[in-house]
């Protein structure tokens, strides 16, 4: 066997540009293990690529998807520190192992090839081996790009504390996957959703505390300053972007954090809120957040593990066109709960 199927994304026609090829099963270098994708967790950015909507650049001919996990089948003759059969993933970029992202260019499924496809040799010093726990692999690969990206969001800057308050906007990967680290740390988490069904689920499943549908209360920032007594909440998971912004800023509290992470809400720059003299009246942190890095996918992986948390996974689809194409369109639609993955097997 030495050839492996790949998903390839011909840039300007949509979903329907993700074509199959056959190709090489690469050869890990001494540094390198060869990884086999078990699974790989699809997100909102793989559909913002396909589209064209996605704020960043993008290579044509990418191979999609940043999050996969899978098994160690081949390893290098430097590498010590894993072994055949080992269970791993990798973070969402190979260069970004601590601190900041700056290189947003080797970030996988934009400028870099990504994980649809079955084999891939990764440098052995930025992969993770997972703990032994009763987790799947589709598990394991939906915490990745969501999960690193929320404990970036939590603690990687003005840290997340038992007793804070924090809201998050949608029901979606980012979202749900920030409502159980935050309720793990200890905080209050209200959900906001434009579905009474979903923040139903989302209240009886995990332990949201309070939801507002932000399509029945347009003015839903009056809604959190109601729930919180007037005083705002602490931390913000900012899924909006410039079509939110301004109600983010009304019900964040004094001194509190905005992480802005998504861009599902958009308006012209002429509508925008005046962020720098709210942002001021606040004194507010407004934190643009690119990613998470290694050490805070580690960290999340270790909450994971030893608190026996799981991100959920709504709907799993099948490793061929058709069925990805209908991944991707399925979380286009915003159907889902928490996360979706396309499993290989
Ligand atoms: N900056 C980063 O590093 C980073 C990392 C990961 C993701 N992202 C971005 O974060 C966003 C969310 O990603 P995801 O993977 O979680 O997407 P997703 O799984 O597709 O979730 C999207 C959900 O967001 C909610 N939503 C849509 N418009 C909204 C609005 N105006 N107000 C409040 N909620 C709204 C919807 O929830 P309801 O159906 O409940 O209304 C929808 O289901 C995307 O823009 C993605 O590109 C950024």
């Amino acid at each position: 066997m030495s050839s492996q199927t790949v998903f390839r994304l011909n840039l300007g026609t949509g979903l329907e540009g993700l074509q199959a090829f056959k190709e090489t099963i690469p050869i890990p270098s001494k540094d390198e293990i060869l990884i086999k994708i078990r699974s790989v967790a699809l997100n909102y950015r793989d559909v913002a690529i396909a589209t064209s909507s996605y704020p960043l650049p993008v290579k044509d001919n990418v191979i999609l998807c940043s999050d996969m996990a899978g098994e160690v089948i081949q390893i290098g003759d430097h590498v010590k520190e894993f072994a055949i059969g080992d269970r791993v993933i990798a973070p969402i970029n190979v260069s970004f192992l601590y601190g900041q992202c700056r290189d947003h260019s080797q970030t996988f499924g934009g400028q870099t090839d990504g994980m649809l496809r079955e084999y891939i040799a990764l440098p052995a010093h930025a992969i993770i081996k997972l703990p032994k726990s009763a987790h799947s692999f589709e598990d394991w690969a939906a915490v990745i790009g969501t999960g690193s990206t929320v404990w970036n969001a939590f603690y990687g800057n003005t840290l997340l504390k038992p007793g804070d308050t924090v809201l998050v906007l949608g029901t979606g990967g980012v979202s749900i996957t920030a409502l159980i680290f935050a309720k793990a740390a200890g905080a209050t988490v209200i959900v906001t959703s434009s579905s009474d069904t979903k923040l139903e689920y989302v209240k009886s499943k995990f332990g949201a505390d309070y939801t507002i549908n932000y399509k029945t209360h347009p003015n839903w920032s009056a809604e959190v300053l109601r729930i919180t007594n007037g005083d705002g909440v602490n931390h913000i998971i900012e899924n909006g972007g410039a079509g939110t912004m301004q109600q983010s800023l009304e019900s964040v509290t004094a001194g509190g954090m905005i992480s802005i992470i998504g861009f599902l809400s958009n308006v012209s720059q002429d509508e925008m809120p005046d962020v720098t003299m709210l942002a001021l009246k606040k004194a507010c942190v407004v934190r643009g957040i690119l990613g998470g890095s290694k050490q805070q996918l580690e960290e999340a992986v270790k909450v994971m593990a030893t608190r026996d948390l799981s991100i959920p996974v709504y709907k799993t689809f099948a490793f061929t066109r058709e069925d990805i194409i209908a991944g991707l369109n399925y979380v286009a639609s915003g159907q889902h709960i928490g996360k979706v993955c396309i499993k290989l097997d």
